[in-house]
């Protein structure tokens, strides 16, 4: 596990929340106007270096900065300073709701979605079925999505991220939901993945399925780094500091 899937170089990111406000209702809120000039700073000069074959977990509180970390990895956020190398076809499963049109029906969905990705109508149309196949929706897939239960919506968004057939996955926050048999499933799946030498990125707060999937874990805090090291160990420095 020493070539790198993705290298990260001093990546900064930082966002001005209030910046396109209105400004009457700036000047009326004299309170507020220190605090909109800030910028927060959700990534703080990180180098990371992710290997192919492994599973690596990002853990840490909300608001230090690994949604937008594994933005900049999916390249749909570019980082202010930094460079991001990427080495292999990257699928990503942000959180639920991304992306997906939900007054279309599934079918309709994995077609945007799939065209999205960057595959063509034709490989859509030969991996149709397989993918309705291992979302398991049958005649559902014919609905519109918003009448999907969470468990029916994350087993359609993983097996469209898959059928692009990735050598990078990124997860955030996903794998939460939808039930246990797909859990099994989608593991697997990323098993297979990982065997192959892809790469699996997982954005998590569950703890115990972080230790157990991933080889490595980096805790987050404030947008640095605060731990990285083998998962097991990076989660007991986080449970000992919350
Ligand atoms: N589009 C945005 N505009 C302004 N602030 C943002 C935006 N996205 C994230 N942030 C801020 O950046 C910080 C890191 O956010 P995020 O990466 O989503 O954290 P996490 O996923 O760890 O909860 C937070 O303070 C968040 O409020
Ligand atoms: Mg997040």
């Amino acid at each position: 596990m020493t070539q790198p899937a993705i290298s990260i170089k001093d990546v900064s990111v930082t966002f001005r929340p209030l910046a396109d406000r209105n400004p009457t209702l700036r000047r009326s809120v004299g309170t507020f106007r220190h605090r909109e000039k800030q910028e927060i700073v959700a990534l703080d000069d990180v180098s990371l270096d992710i290997y192919k074959g492994e599973a690596f977990g990002i853990i840490g509180r909300n608001g230090a900065g690994k949604s937008t970390l594994l933005k900049v990895m999916a390249k749909t956020l570019k980082p202010n300073t930094g460079t991001v190398n990427v080495y292999g076809k990257t699928s990503t499963l942000l959180s639920l709701g991304l992306g997906m049109k939900t007054e279309l029906s599934g079918r309709r969905n994995v077609y945007l979605g799939g065209l999205a990705a960057g595959l063509r109508k034709s490989e859509i149309d030969e991996r149709f079925d397989s993918i309705v196949d291992y979302a398991d929706l049958g005649e559902a897939i014919e609905r519109p999505v918003k009448t999907y239960s969470s468990g029916m919506f994350s087993r359609l968004a993983f097996s469209v991220a898959m059928a692009i057939r990735p050598n990078i996955l990124l997860l955030d926050e996903v794998l939460a939901v939808g039930d246990e048999s797909f859990r099994e499933k989608s593991m697997e799946t990323m098993r297979q993945l990982l065997d192959d030498a892809g790469t699996i990125v997982f954005v998590s707060h569950a703890l115990p399925r972080v230790e157990e999937f991933c080889d490595r874990a980096a805790y987050f805090e404030a947008g640095r780094i605060r731990a990285i090291g083998p998962s097991s160990e990076v989660v007991d420095v986080y449970r000992s500091t919350v």
